[in-house]
């Protein structure tokens, strides 16, 4: 065919490998690379590893070298370091948002300044560098009160204090510790919020925007949502929390209006945007937004598009989005994480993992790789989430039975898993 495509996606967790999973499934593909990739992804796409702390030059000149013809970013932390300004630099196209445009997660004070400008609805909060006037802030507040991190922090930057006591240490574990480096040298206190979470992200060009369907995350590392913060433990989607309605008001008063205050700055965001928001009983309020595909959620999403996603990525890049629309299969997936114990602390590394040979991989069933790697016939826990086990099925609790169905049959030496996911939905339905 003329028009295939080699694809080069960057990152190598459980997301990279749903998103080389869905191109697999395209007939534009010709070649998937990957760096640095993982056990699984390195079944699916041609793997290499890069170092790419800030410099990308020989990243770049590989890319160019084997011709690749669209670049993917999956992780938050080469956009907010200007991945995607580089390679455009050297003419090379690329899925994602520029670094100016990245701030709306790098920086949890730029997304509140700009949500403020834009009037998209959102806790009411404040930020500080010092931990005496947070303090106040947050005993004017009230417990219980939230505290972030202002920079990246992996998703383990905010907390959620219950008493005075927890929001005291979170305040003086980033502004006198420095807990996430350069990331606590700032805060922002903010007002809890009470409700459902719901994901929504969106496919932009810049000009379009394509909202894609709901998920759920499962941020606590244990059931019934408790436990500490996690990079999320479980998703699945549609999220009937989610109405028709309500996605229509996500649309109306959260994505155009972010999308219109970044036209006016002049800054071209593309990629996709993710929403991370609080459903309360005043309507939808945005926790935090993301500049990527969020992880799970990605794991969920993408076995439920119908549209090719070189279609899409394509699309993104040469600023052809309006051309098209999003297809969805009526079925709902669900995605429960394994993760390794220790985890988000400290997570154990080097279990054998048993029985992936077990799970039955059709177009029902599929494994995504997050934190594995090869070490000779075996496959290794390397990193905190280590599997992500997806089921799709007609229906949600058909989907949650078959995701349980496969998880039970993978096993490692300290393997951590919830056994709620996609729980709170069904008193839904
Ligand atoms: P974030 O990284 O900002 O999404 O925060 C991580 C998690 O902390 C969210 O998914 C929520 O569960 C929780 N969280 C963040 N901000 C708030 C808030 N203002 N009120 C209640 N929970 C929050
Ligand atoms: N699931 C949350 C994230 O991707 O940040």
């Amino acid at each position: 065919m003329r028009d295939r495509k080699k694809i080069l996606v960057i990152g190598g967790g459980g997301r990279e490998h749903a998103i080389i999973w869905k191109l697999r499934q395209s007939p534009r593909l010709l070649e998937v690379y990957c760096t640095p990739g993982n056990a699984g992804i390195a079944q699916d796409a041609v793997t290499f590893t890069t170092e790419y702390g800030g410099e990308y030059s020989k990243l770049i000149q590989r890319a160019a070298n084997l011709g690749i013809d669209y670049t993917i970013v999956g992780p938050e932390a080469p956009l907010a370091e200007g991945i995607v300004d580089a390679f455009e630099a050297a003419g090379m196209k690329i899925f994602g948002p520029c670094r100016a445009a990245a701030q709306l997660e790098a920086s949890k004070s730029f997304a509140k300044e700009i949500m403020s400008t834009a009037r998209i609805p959102t806790a009411e909060s404040q930020t500080f560098e010092e931990a005496r006037p947070a303090l106040r802030c947050a005993r004017s507040l009230g417990a219980p009160v939230v505290i972030k991190a202002d920079g990246l922090a992996a998703g383990k930057g905010v907390v959620v204090a219950r008493t005075m006591e927890q929001a005291e240490e979170a305040i003086r574990r980033n502004l006198d510790a420095r807990e996430f480096g350069e990331s606590s040298r700032r805060i922002v206190v903010e007002e809890c919020l009470v409700g459902e979470e719901a994901s929504i992200l969106a496919f932009t060009d810049g000009n379009a925007l394509l909202p894609m369907s709901s998920a759920q995350d499962h941020k606590p590392l244990c059931d019934n949502d408790l436990g500490p913060n996690t990079g999320g433990m479980g998703a699945y989607s549609p999220a009937p929390v989610v109405t028709p309605d309500l996605m229509h008001e996500i649309r109306e008063t959260v994505l155009l209006p972010l999308q219109s205050e970044f036209q006016r700055r002049g800054i071209v965001y593309k990629g996709v945007i993710y929403a991370g928001l609080m459903i309360t009983d005043e309507g939808p309020r945005v926790l935090e937004f993301n500049c990527r595909f969020g992880d799970p959620e990605t794991q969920v999403i993408l076995p439920r598009l119908e549209n090719d996603l070189i279609d899409l990525v394509e699309a993104v890049c040469e600023g052809t989005l309006h051309e098209h629309s999003l297809q969805w299969k009526e079925a709902s997936a669900v995605c429960v994480v394994m993760a390794a114990r220790g985890y988000p602390d400290k997570p154990e590394k080097g279990a054998v993992i048993t029985g992936l040979e077990d799970v039955k991989f059709d177009d029902r069933a599929v494994v995504f790789h997050a934190g594995t790697t090869q070490r000779g016939s075996d496959v290794i826990v390397s990193g905190g989430r280590v599997l992500g086990v997806t089921a799709l099925a007609r229906t949600l609790p058909h989907a949650i039975d078959a995701a349980y169905t496969e998880t039970v049959k993978i096993r490692f030496d300290g393997a951590h898993y919830r056994r709620d996911i996609g729980r709170k939905a069904l008193s839904r339905l």
